[in-house]
């Protein structure tokens, strides 16, 4: 049996803003995602930037004569269209929306295209598919301007692969741009609205706040792809499409008066990032600050959002939202700058200079700073130090890593300094979709909610992914033209945020299951390499020699024949790169039980050869150990490699020509596989214990109070299953199911997370 001690008088008061959601248009979440656009490409206003050999007709195919123009365009922000017909001979342009337009009998689609044409035309519309077939006239009246018309489809047919058809007649030309069809059911009946199912999956996790637009979209590859708020908002022609970083296209039909709308429909707090005037280091060339020049437009521009948003009516902005349909404030209290940027010299100028105008202009706004892509490492420390120079409220910390990282740091938190930045764990995730991970993050979960008072926010990412078109896996909710598929990780984030509250309560816990990894088995040494080939001679391990060999691009792990390893050995190799792309190139040496789930990697090159990182595979999931330090191949350069494994397996270390560059000490802290948390919402008086139970052995939990007052369990939810359950693009395997226990005990599984709402009675005297 294991006991668990709840003080219901201590309670410590933590944010009430804790569990929110992250949306980045990223994994094709916006359009063709939540966006509840049904035409892909509809402004023609795709470019080789979004994607070598993309262009204004990507998404559509043609018949007859179809030119791409751009002279007096509906809109100077997205300058293309197309003409149809040549008055000889029919034309049509046909769009397949994304991969297939989804449609179903009984649901209403409203078709609409600005057009423009010298004589008047009939424009045919049909929307098909293999199971039917509608078709609708529109009447173009000739004119110099373009004008909007619209037409509705109300299809008896239903099918995820139908086509959208607009074609003239032999005779007839007409310039078309803007071509949409719209579902008339979206979420909460909105203009311009949110694919509904989807919209309501986000809904569910009752997220308290909604983070937007990114990530790494936010800040943009390179300065003219920073993600900028006013090209967002107004009329859809009139708004800037861009280049998405995850390489691919953004109409900005999901744009900033959107995103706040939304927020306000699931209750959400919004929590939008700008960029810090400095776009993403990962552009080529690194990062590139916003000209001094620009700077005081583009301090306004950050201004001009908070007006944007809280402005009364009586304000540029306020009056704009107001034009838009939205007289009522949004309410905005957060505001992000930057994200995981590097942080340097020119990075501290740029994101010093917002934070002070913000700060003179807005104090009531919480700004959210940014401390790098890691939970530790240079930009992390650089950025704790500027966020505690500059008293930035509010910091944001990354922290994508395998469980065994996660189970290892349940009290990270534990002692972060109470009076610096508070914390919001913007991004983070386990780097799986099984039960383990689930676990893993709802163990840590239990910690940042002990630490609530300092751990302000935290955000799962990324939130959505369109099977077929990742860019990251592993996400929170995926999803296909027709279905949502949410994770076990969603259920846990479920669990966590439908119960959660304002006040922590202390919990201790006795006689909780333990769990011990393995110590680790050294049975295997291979080499991989990628965009070299790479000759490598002089094989030493564990002082035996073994043949030379050459490593090709792309061919895998070459293993080499090894007896079973002590707990401490080397491997010693000489290596030339002798062909191969320098700019990503890599050699990866590694080590362990490559049969296992339990191996090790050192890296030299990774990070398109920039870096010479450890990694670590933990329960099969693959994880930096260690930040990686600079270091290239050079091609045709011989490197003299010495891997040194010490102190039983605890200590590695990575010697390049007789230098240390890099090595890695394994904390071997225990991994706590059994956490617990209590919270209580206040206005609702409701108290609930959180149980994770991530090691295989079941347990009886007894609830006690510190007081001793008897604890009487009102109800609970639990999710329980098989560790190795769940994966990536498939509908979680089980889902919570409620619990009655009754009394003061609870039945916990090995593999849980289970919630209970408690009730104790006064203490006997
Ligand atoms: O969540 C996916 C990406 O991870 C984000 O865009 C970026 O901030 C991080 O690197």
């Amino acid at each position: 049996m294991t006991i668990v001690t709840v003080d219901l008088d201590d309670p410590r008061p933590i944010s009430p803003d804790l569990w929110g959601a992250f949306f980045e248009d990223i994994n094709c979440s916006a359009d063709g995602g939540l966006y509840a656009e049904l035409v892909r490409n509809r402004s023609f206003d795709f470019t080789s930037q979004d994607r070598p050999g993309w262009g204004p007709l990507t998404g559509w195919t043609t018949r007859g004569l179809v030119q791409v123009r751009s002279d007096s365009p509906l809109s100077p922000a997205s300058p293309t269209y197309v003409r149809i017909g040549d008055g000889s001979t029919s034309a049509e342009i046909v769009n397949e929306g994304f991969g297939g337009i989804t449609v179903a009998a009984g649901e209403s689609y409203v078709f609409s295209v600005y057009a423009r044409a010298t004589n008047d035309v009939d424009l045919d519309v049909t929307l098909a598919c293999s199971e039917g077939r509608s078709t609708a006239s529109v009447a173009i009246a000739a004119g110099p301007d373009w004008v909007r018309y619209e037409a509705v489809f109300n299809p008896t047919f239903g099918d995820g692969s139908a086509r959208l058809g607009v074609a003239v007649q032999a005779g007839d030309t007409v310039d078309l741009d803007l071509v949409s069809l719209f579902p008339q059911r979206v979420f909460r009946g909105s203009p311009n609205g949110m694919r509904e199912d989807l919209a309501q999956s986000i809904a569910d996790l009752s997220p308290r706040f909604l983070r937007f637009p990114g990530g790494c979209v936010a800040h943009g590859l390179g300065l003219s792809n920073m993600y900028r708020w006013p090209g967002t908002i107004g009329p859809l022609q009139d708004r800037r499409p861009d280049s998405n970083i995850w390489g691919y296209h953004q109409s900005m039909g999901i744009g900033y008066f959107e995103y706040f709308r939304f927020c306000e429909q699931i209750a959400a707090t919004p929590l939008p990032v700008v960029p810090a005037g400095v776009c993403c280091q990962n552009t080529p060339g690194g990062p590139q600050p916003v000209p001094d020049h620009d700077m005081d437009a583009y301090l306004q521009e950050v201004l001009d959002l908070v007006e944007f948003a809280n402005g009364d009516e009586t304000t540029r902005w306020g009056s704009l939202r107001g034009e838009l349909g939205h007289p009522a404030p949004f309410g905005l209290r957060y505001l992000g700058l930057g994200n995981e940027d590097q942080i340097d010299d020119v990075f501290e100028d740029r994101f010093g200079r917002i934070f002070a105008a913000i700060r003179r202009e807005y104090p009531e706004i919480t700004v959210v700073g940014t401390a790098g892509p890691q939970p530790f490492g240079e930009d992390y420390d650089r950025g704790w130090d500027l966020g505690r120079r500059l008293g930035v409220p509010v910091l944001d910390e990354h922290c994508y890593k395998a469980p065994k990282w996660l189970f290892q740091n349940l009290h990270r938190y534990d002692d972060y300094d109470r009076t610096g930045p508070a914390v919001y764990l913007g991004e983070y995730g386990s780097r799986g979709n099984t039960f383990l991970n689930a676990l893993a993050e709802a163990a840590f979960m239990t910690g940042m909610e002990r630490n609530g008072d300092v751990v302000r926010l935290a955000s799962y990412a990324p939130l959505l992914a369109k099977v077929g078109s990742t860019q990251w896996v592993p996400d929170l909710i995926y999803f296909d033209s027709s279905d949502v598929l949410p994770s076990l990780n969603y259920h846990v984030q479920q669990l966590f945020s439908e119960t959660g509250g304002d006040e922590s309560l202390p919990v201790s816990v006795l006689a909780a299951p333990v769990y011990e990894r393995p110590a680790p088995r050294y049975r295997h040494v291979g080499l991989r390499a990628d965009g070299f080939t790479v000759d490598c001679g002089w094989i030493t391990i564990a002082g035996a020699a073994t043949d030379s060999l050459v490593v090709d691009d792309g061919t895998g792990v070459q293993r080499i024949a090894t007896p079973l390893l002590p707990h401490d050995f080397t491997i010693e190799l000489d290596f030339t790169a002798v062909a191969g792309d320098p700019e990503r190139g890599s050699l990866a040496v590694l080590f362990g039980d490559l049969d296992s789930a339990e191996s090790w990697e050192w890296n030299l090159g990774t990070w398109m050869n920039r870096t010479a990182t450890l990694f670590e595979v933990s329960d099969g999931f693959r994880d930096e150990a260690c930040p990686g330090i600079p270091f290239s191949i050079e091609v045709g350069r011989r490197y003299a490699v010495r891997i040194e494994v010490r102190d039983g397996g605890r200590v590695t270390e990575l010697h390049v020509d007789g230098r240390l560059v890099n090595g890695y000490e394994d904390p071997r802290s225990p991994e706590e596989r059994f956490a617990a948390s209590c919270v209580r919402d206040t206005s609702s008086g409701r108290t609930t214990v959180r149980l994770v139970n991530a090691t295989g052995t079941a347990t009886t939990v007894q609830l006690e109070t510190r007081s001793g007052a008897p604890v009487s369990v009102l109800g609970g939810r639990q999710l329980s299953g098989d560790a190795g359950a769940g994966a990536p693009f498939e509908p979680a395997p089980f889902a919570p199911h409620e619990i009655r226990p009754t009394g003061s005990g609870v039945t916990v599984p090995g593999f849980s997370v289970t919630m209970v709402e408690i009730a104790a009675e006064s203490a006997a005297p």
